[in-house]
């Protein structure tokens, strides 16, 4: 016992993270209005937690509400969104000719509002394929099976731009992934990898997003770590991040060698982390620091 309370505050202090008990800044109490083309819309970034995280949390919270002023300011219009830029991007791209055979995205589904929706309640067991999808799997499956190419990258730029372009057709939709029935088994999958503790530093996902949510690591706030905003643009990176690479990412800052993007593990972890946030809005594209 004595060893392991040694070992993990020595982690936290080798992260610089603020001790659970020392003054954590609470997110901003403000509202997240964004100015469209088509007017403004008003994202839920706030909820009661769903009843699954009851005993964690009484209210969920966007990352969005623990980034400063410059940073939620970008996500409030489109037009200084460096995101959208992706979207576009990803708009030409689903006209484009691009299948073996001429195949377009367009040519099989109309425009991008087909896919209004689907951010809200992916990752999914598929009805057809009875398998856990993540959104990669379904474009990669059209990608592939229909149009004849080889597999985009899982953290390649074609996917995230595609990622962004499709999620915002469900922006101010309510995340409502199932948890139950054939989700079942792959949600508890991702909530154990959610609460293992690994690599050197012995730190869960948890440690940080849950025991430390609110608190500093170095000079950043810790949030709830939800992925409603996702894909995001991250301005460190100077680029859009998807959920699988920010897993990848985090898991990385704890000095711990864990899973792929796109690996089973981290498909189950992202339905748990999605489920996390059931009640709070997708962004389309949030901005990051
Ligand atoms: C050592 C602390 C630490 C651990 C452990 C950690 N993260 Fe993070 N994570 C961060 C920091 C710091 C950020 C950036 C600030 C923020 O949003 O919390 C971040 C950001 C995130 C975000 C982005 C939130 C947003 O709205 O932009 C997600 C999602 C996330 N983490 C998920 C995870 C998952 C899942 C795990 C476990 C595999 C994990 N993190 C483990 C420190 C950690
Ligand atoms: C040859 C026709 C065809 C092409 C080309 C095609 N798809 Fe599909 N796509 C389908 C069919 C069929 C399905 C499964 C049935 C459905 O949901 O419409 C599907 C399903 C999907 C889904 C899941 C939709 C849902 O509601 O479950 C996504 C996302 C998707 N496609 C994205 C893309 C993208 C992105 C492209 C271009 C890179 C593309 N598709 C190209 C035919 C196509």
């Amino acid at each position: 016992m004595h060893s392991r309370t040694t070992r993990n505050l020595a982690a936290a202090a080798a992260l610089g993270l603020a001790l659970a008990g020392s003054a954590g800044a609470n997110p901003v109490d403000e509202t997240l209005e964004v100015t469209t083309d088509d007017g403004t819309i008003t994202l839920t970034t706030t909820a009661p937690a769903p009843d699954h995280l009851k005993d964690a949390f009484d209210t969920i919270y966007s990352g969005w509400h623990y980034r400063d002023t410059e940073t939620r300011n970008m996500e409030r219009d489109d037009f200084d969104n460096p995101g959208m830029v992706f979207v576009d991007i990803a708009r030409e791209k689903w006209d484009a000719a691009i299948g073996k055979n001429g195949e377009s995205c367009a040519g099989c589904h109309d425009g991008p509002e087909s896919m209004a929706g689907l951010r809200a309640v992916t990752p999914r067991v598929d009805a057809t394929t009875g398998k856990l999808m993540i959104m990669e799997d379904y474009i990669n499956t059209c990608v592939t099976e229909r149009m004849g190419l080889e597999a985009w990258g899982t953290t390649s730029k074609d996917m995230k731009n595609m990622l962004a372009l499709i999620a915002l057709q469900s922006r101010g939709e309510i995340v409502n992934v199932a948890i139950d029935g054939p989700a079942a088994e792959y949600w508890a999958k991702g909530k154990e990898i959610y609460y293992t503790r690994y690599g050197q530093l012995e730190m869960s996902c948890a440690s940080c997003h849950q025991d430390n949510a609110g608190n500093y690591i170095r000079a950043d706030h810790l949030s709830q770590g939800q992925i409603s905003g996702f894909p995001v643009y991250r301005l460190k990176d100077a680029g859009l991040v998807s959920a699988q690479q920010r897993f990848v990412g985090c898991v990385r800052d704890t000095r711990a060698e864990t899973f792929k993007a796109g690996s089973d593990e981290f498909k189950a972890l992202e339905l748990y982390v999605a489920s996390r946030g059931n009640g709070l809005a997708i962004e389309g594209v949030g901005v990051r620091h």
